[in-house]
């Protein structure tokens, strides 16, 4: 990958310990999944292009700014979703595409299940979205999917990432920046990253 960008905050470190204590139960894990998946979204689209337009304001004539280019959020299924909400509170111009992987929970290889995308990935900002990236099977296979759908400008934002997972998508996808809350230190026998914070989808979305 071009560039890792490890967001490091107070606020990010405060949610993120919310997230990784097992304790945690549903509502609050979504309101720290979702602050977090806000400062993510703030730093993926930093350098958002934008076009200058001439406003009136109620005083004179200024420049204004506008988006050069559409944003596409694209959540890998279905742990991807709980970022989503924080993101599209950032960016509420975006558009939403949906790719479902799973991973096989034997082989851990990355099984495609569904997808919907948005016209005009072909020029558009594309985030694909998962808030773990383990092994990177999954978001390595997402990614070659949505490029060979047209997608031409994509970064990958996670919540989580295994220096496994970094190092795949770094060989698999050179060109594609991560922005992540934290490198954790590893993944153990079943693929799960460690200290990690258990399954996402499972407790995002209640169904332990
Ligand atoms: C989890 C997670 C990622 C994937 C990461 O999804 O949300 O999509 O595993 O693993 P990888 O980097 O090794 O591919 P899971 O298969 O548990 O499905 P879910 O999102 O439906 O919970």
């Amino acid at each position: 990958m071009e560039d890792l960008t490890v967001v490091d905050h107070p606020v990010v470190k405060r949610h993120l310990s919310i997230l990784r204590d097992k304790t945690t139960e549903t509502a609050a894990f979504r309101r720290s999944i979702k602050t977090i998946g806000t400062i993510l979204a703030y730093h993926a689209l930093k350098d958002l292009p934008m076009d200058e337009i001439e406003i009136e304001t109620p005083i004179e004539k200024t420049t204004g700014y506008r988006y050069n280019k559409e944003v596409i959020v694209v959540p890998i299924l279905r742990a991807g979703l709980s970022l989503v909400d924080g993101i599209i509170s950032f960016i509420p111009d975006a558009k939403v595409g949906h790719i479902g992987v799973y991973r096989d929970e034997e082989s851990h290889e990355p099984v495609n299940y569904y997808h919907n995308f948005p016209g005009g990935l072909h020029g558009a900002y594309t985030l694909v979205v998962d808030p773990m990236l383990a092994t990177g099977g999954s978001g390595s296979h997402a990614l070659k999917f949505l490029k060979e759908t047209g997608a031409d400008k994509i970064k990958f934002v996670s919540l989580i990432s295994a220096p496994e997972g970094i190092e795949r998508l770094r060989k698999d996808h050179p060109d594609v920046p991560l922005i992540t809350a934290s490198v954790d230190e590893c993944l153990n026998d079943d693929a799960f990253i460690v200290p990690g914070l258990g399954d996402a989808g499972d407790r995002y979305f209640g169904t332990l």
